[in-house]
């Protein structure tokens, strides 16, 4: 990253505006009239061909005529002037550009869009948008966009791809009372993305919590990297979910795939949490930006009503922070700070007749504790209490109690008195909400951080017996015989190459060798037809299982030949593959897409009807460590069924984990050739007995015009 160039753009010392106006009602002017509204300190040249005076700053026909240096320069000139404009503030040595004209890329001139681009980086600018709003920053007092005000300062930032919506939420901060430092609108992303944003926002000083309204990412793989390797929180809000490739994906994977799952799994692979629409976006952020990560799974309530208490277990289950009871002592001494009739349990119920005291003292107690991961406060209004009086005791405990590296967040249910409470309690620093469950839920947000960044580690250790070379042998191999279809013997070499268990298969070319083959693998065997030009085997009739003797073996050489010749006389017949009866078990289904935006992605879940019907799948973006693969493993619903349920033995997940592991090193390593792939069924062996792939596809992607 060129911090100095990034500075220059994003925290501009000195300001051009191409195409400011004195007329009002043009962007050119509003621009203007905010830098001057914010009290931006910076010189600010406005720059029009007919120079003179523009709200009362002098005027310039040509950044090229201006006495001083120009760090940034906001462009508002119509698209086909830009390239001109960017050459000119290049050679002036302007760092970076604020495209705001729109009329580039989203409405097809990709070739204008990319000319200003080239232009400035051959003279090292960078270039922000097009078609975008422009840059806010409280600490920089720079409103550099035609958005009407600064947000309410604050220590979050936000990226916003869509413009209007950074407009819409930039004034809903005072509403929230969600606090922002800086709002910066990527448009376009035609140079400066998300990627480069999550990296020059984690090294900002004035930015705590990183926001993103994102519809689409272009490199996936670099965002996934940057925000693996921030710091900072990163909480984002995806929209757009299409059903991408989907219809035209040829295996199961492709058709389960879409980018909606793709883009969950990449997000909390790369330790970035989730936002379910824009209130839980500011939600989130609020308390990502106030309060640190919750490290462990012990959430403690404290409530004076049973009912919000009830609601907000509720919600912590739905949350994935599910309510333990406190231990003993803490029950104990809990109970000290309520009536005979109050509960210690969790929730804690200090009863209606909770007032500053009771609240302050169990607070400051629980939230020392080294049991208690953190703490949600909740408190319904009462003619017996003033919720600033209570608000007040919260404070009090928190700063007491010494501790800073643990979490709360409250939730006051009430009237005007709740509402000018919770206001102040955010101004102290601790989030408040008026739902029990959008406390609970950004508690779980501060969970999900410190769980998805501890997970976030990058795989890297090499795995041994891989042979790379065989399996690209037997690719060259088809790519050389035309453009025709990998074969299961050809997929499962290579699967065989990457020490991956595929249950012994032998190719046949005579009613002899068959029989021949059968006897060494042992009976019983199942025989398949092996067509390039054959994908459907059963289809054909070209697949006989349970054949138990030489006879059998004989007669199914045959049947299985006619049969393929009925239904494609013209296919190029390899052969017909003899293959070893794998003792059921398990039944998992694994598959991988090449994505689009993230690249070679993989799916698991349980195989049969588990998969056709209830779609129990999880994705995860390529390569898996072995240790990533066993929480792939747990994230379906059928879990427990891998674990052994209702009696039954655990299943051999060690080994299917590592089978997960070498398969995402085959899809990465081979991801120049690889499209789509899947290995259908794999049957999974009780614990200690290890798993066998019955059948394995892999689907080229289509040969380089
Ligand atoms: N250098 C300097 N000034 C110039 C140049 C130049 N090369 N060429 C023209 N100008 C001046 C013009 O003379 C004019 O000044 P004036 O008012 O004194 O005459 C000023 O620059 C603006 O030029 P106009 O031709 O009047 O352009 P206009 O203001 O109508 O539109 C704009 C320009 C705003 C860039 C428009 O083309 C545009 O892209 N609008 C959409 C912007 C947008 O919405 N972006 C955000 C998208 S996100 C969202 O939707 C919220």
């Amino acid at each position: 990253m060129d911090l100095e160039v990034l500075n220059g753009l994003l925290r501009p010392k000195s300001i051009a505006i191409v195409g400011a106006s004195d007329t009002p009602g043009k962007i050119g002017y509003t621009v203007v009239r905010s830098l001057l509204e914010s009290e931006y300190e910076g010189p600010i040249y406005p720059i029009n061909p007919k120079g003179g005076e523009i709200q009362g700053l002098k005027a310039y026909p040509s950044v090229l005529d201006v006495p001083g240096e120009i760090d940034a320069a906001a462009i508002v000139v119509p698209a086909r002037f830009v390239p001109q404009v960017a050459k000119e503030c290049g050679e002036k040595g302007v760092k970076g550009l604020i495209v705001i004209a729109s009329g580039f890329s989203e409405v097809g001139l990709d070739d204008l869009e990319r000319e200003v681009v080239e232009i400035s980086h051959q003279y090292g600018m960078r270039v922000l948008g097009p078609n975008i709003v422009g840059i806010l920053s409280n600490t920089d007092k720079c409103n550099a966009s035609f958005a009407p005000f600064l947000p309410l300062p604050g220590k979050a930032s936000l990226v916003s791809q869509s413009g209007a919506l950074l407009i819409a939420m930039d004034a809903s901060t005072y509403i929230r009372r969600v606090g922002f430092d800086k709002l910066i609108s990527i448009g376009n992303m035609s140079d400066v993305n998300f990627a480069d944003c999550i990296e020059w926002l984690d090294q900002d000083e004035n930015t705590e919590c990183i926001s993103l309204y994102i519809e689409g990412l272009r490199d996936g793989r670099r965002f996934m990297e940057n925000a693996r390797k921030a710091k900072k929180p990163i909480v984002a809000l995806k929209s757009g979910v299409s059903a991408h490739g989907a219809a035209a994906a040829a295996s199961h994977t492709g058709s389960l795939a879409g980018s909606e799952k793709v883009y969950d799994a990449a997000f909390s692979q790369a330790g970035v949490v989730m936002a379910s629409d824009l209130n839980n976006l500011f939600d989130r952020t609020l308390a990502l930006s106030l309060q640190p990560p919750m490290t462990g799974d012990n959430l403690l309530i404290i409530t004076n009503g049973g009912g919000v208490g009830v609601l907000a277990t509720d919600s912590a289950e739905r949350y994935d922070l599910p309510l333990h009871f406190a231990p003993e002592e803490v029950q104990a001494e809990l109970k000290k700070h309520m009536p005979e009739f109050g509960s210690a349990k969790n929730p804690v119920d200090l009863t209606g007749m909770a007032g500053r005291e009771w609240y302050q003292e169990s607070t400051h107690y629980a939230f020392a504790h080294p049991w208690v991961d953190g703490l949600v406060i909740l408190y319904c209004e009462t003619a017996m209490t003033d919720p600033q009086n209570i608000a007040e005791g919260i404070k009090a405990a928190v700063d007491a109690s010494g501790i800073t590296d643990k979490p709360i967040a409250v939730s006051f249910v009430g009237g005007e008195r709740s509402e000018a409470a919770m206001r102040w309690l955010v101004e102290q620093g601790i989030p408040a909400y008026n739902e029990p469950d959008t406390a609970v839920n950004a508690m779980s947000a501060l969970r999900d951080f410190a769980r998805n960044h501890s997970m976030a580690e990058a795989p890297s250790e090499p795995l041994d017996g891989v042979d790379e070379a065989a399996a690209r042998a037997v690719i060259a191999k088809v790519r050389a015989e035309g453009d025709r279809n990998v074969t299961e013997m050809e997929s499962k070499t290579i699967f065989t190459a990457y020490g991956l268990p595929v249950a012994t298969s032998k190719l046949a070319s005579t009613e002899d060798e068959a029989v021949a083959l059968a006897a060494e693998i042992g009976y019983p065997v199942v025989m398949k037809i092996l067509s390039p030009d054959i994908l459907h085997k059963s289809d054909a009739g070209g697949v006989k299982v349970g054949i138990d003797n030489d006879d059998e073996a004989r007669e199914a050489f045959g049947t299985i030949l006619e049969n393929a010749k009925a239904y494609n006389a013209e296919a190029d017949v390899h052969g017909v593959l003899v293959q070893e009866m794998a003792p059921w078990g398990t039944e998992v289904i694994l598959g991988s897409v090449n994505d689009a935006t993230f690249g070679p992605t993989m799916m698991f879940g349980l195989g049969g009807i588990f998969v056709e019907i209830l779609k129990d799948v999880t994705f995860r973006v390529a390569p898996v460590a072995e240790d990533q693969a066993l929480a792939m493993l747990a994230g379906i619903n059928g879990a427990p069924i891998l674990e052994g349920a209702r009696g039954e033995a655990p299943r051999d997940r060690k080994a299917l984990a590592e089978v997960l592991s070498r398969y995402s090193r085959m899809i990465c390593d081979l991801a120049d050739e690889i499209q789509e792939s899947d290995a259908n069924p794999v049957i999974v062996y009780e614990e200690g007995q290890g798993v066998c792939i019955v059948d394995a596809r892999i689907i080229l992607k289509p040969k380089a015009a």
